[in-house]
């Protein structure tokens, strides 16, 4: 029998987005731009660069921009062709081309365990990944092709990780694993808790927003008990999955920024600013230059 492949990428994108208010009151915070992009897109970019055919977005109210942002804008679009403007009509043409993308309302905000579970109908009986838009990664390898990449020698569940310090810990889903001898990125997970008080926490493992998991992780959260902050969550899914089979951690290679808070999306626009050829030069010299940073 031939290995499954990833071929669906799932993105829970029906949070209310409290973090960075007031900018989301009436703006979905996927749609804030990191430089000129909104956050969503280097997630999408993501799955599509790693292979994934199908996007699967769980919306909520307020998100229908999500929808039109990948969309085809007819207007637009002939706007710019009439103009002769075609470095911006590829620009356009190219995001209304990412992947076949599919819609699911999440009714309720229940935890990040109940978005996935609302899109299990249209993954069905396949391994897939879950994409926390959210988080943006930088990165040589895309992050989710690195993930597969060890999902095509494992076949199991993969949960991506980074080393967090001190009490921020108490922020993530917090793995306990060993490292495989045989690659020590890879861990071997033998426990994970929900967002644990700083001393009751594992390790310096968090769980970071990239999953791949195996289907059977939906009959699971069907069964999952509410956890913290009275939310199906996700990790204690995988708590429940790991009771089945064997899940693994993936400490990954790059960059992850925290887009969602403000701090980390900061961080995020100054990083990928600089790297863009036409204002990264411009912009490392305005900061070299700026006043406040020679203080
Ligand atoms: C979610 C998950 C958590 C994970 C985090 C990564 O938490 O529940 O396990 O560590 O994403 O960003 P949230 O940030 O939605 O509170």
């Amino acid at each position: 029998m031939s290995k499954p492949k990833i071929r669906k990428a799932v993105f829970p994108a029906a949070g209310l987005g409290t973090r960075f208010l007031p900018a989301t009151k009436a703006i979905p915070k996927e749609m804030l731009p990191v430089v000129d992009k909104p956050i969503i897109q280097y997630g999408v970019e993501e799955a599509i660069a790693a292979g994934c055919e199908q996007i699967i977005i769980v919306t909520g109210r307020g998100k229908t921009v999500i929808e039109d942002h990948f969309d085809i804008s007819v207007e637009l679009e002939s706007q710019l062709e009439s103009r002769g403007k075609t470095d911006l009509l590829a620009m356009a043409r190219h995001i209304s081309n990412l992947g076949r993308v599919a819609y699911i309302r999440q009714k309720e905000a229940m935890g990040l365990g109940h978005a996935v579970l609302m899109a299990r109908d249209l993954v069905g009986d396949e391994p897939f990944a879950v994409i926390l838009p959210d988080d943006v990664i930088d990165a040589p390898t895309p992050c989710l092709k690195q993930m597969i990449e060890v999902f095509e020698d494992v076949q199991c569940s993969i949960l991506a990780t980074q080393v967090v310090e001190g009490p921020g810990i108490s922020a993530y889903g917090v793995i306990d694993g060993q490292p495989l001898e045989s690659n020590p990125r890879v861990l071997e997970v033998r426990g994970l808790v929900e967002k644990p008080k700083p001393a009751a926490a594992p390790s310096k493992n968090a769980i970071i927003g990239r999953y791949i998991l195996t289907p059977r992780i939906f009959e699971l959260l069907e069964k999952t008990p509410l956890g913290a902050g009275g939310e199906l969550q996700l990790t204690d899914g995988i708590k429940a999955l790991l009771e089945h089979e064997r899940v693994c951690g993936y400490s990954f290679e790059g960059t992850r920024y925290d887009a969602g808070d403000k701090l980390g999306f900061l961080k995020a626009t100054v990083e990928f600013a600089l790297q863009r050829e036409d204002l990264g030069e411009a912009f490392r010299q305005w900061l070299h230059d700026l006043p406040a940073l020679s203080n």
